[in-house]
């Protein structure tokens, strides 16, 4: 998109408390509805080993890692639980005519 912003799937496609793995030019991500309609994205694999985030569990406004169950927050990125120390990358996510769009750095 020429304004930079990527269409990414519809807002439903997405339960609320869920997450979905969104794949684009070779990278992966993972986008989130929290409860009240709120959506994030971050990239899709773990800090730790690689592993897709898209696979664990949303909890209130955190991911857990289905490895290990390391937690991370999906507003921030912020490593939040052993063994997770190192951050993830967050993206912006808008909302548009039923869709949401990602803007990736
Ligand atoms: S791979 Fe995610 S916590 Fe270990």
């Amino acid at each position: 998109m020429a304004d930079g912003w990527i269409d990414a799937c519809a807002a439903d496609d997405i339960e609320e408390e869920d997450v979905l793995r969104f794949d684009h030019a070779g990278r992966t991500f993972a986008i989130y509805r929290l409860e009240g309609d709120a959506y994030f994205a971050t990239d899709g694999l773990c800090t730790h080993e690689k592993v897709h985030l898209a696979e664990g569990f949303v909890i209130g406004t955190l991911i857990e890692c289905p490895k290990h169950n390391g937690r991370f927050d999906v507003r921030s990125g912020e490593a939040k639980g052993a063994p997770v120390c190192i951050n993830l990358a967050t993206h912006p996510v808008k909302q548009e005519g039923g869709r949401i769009y990602l803007r990736i750095g």
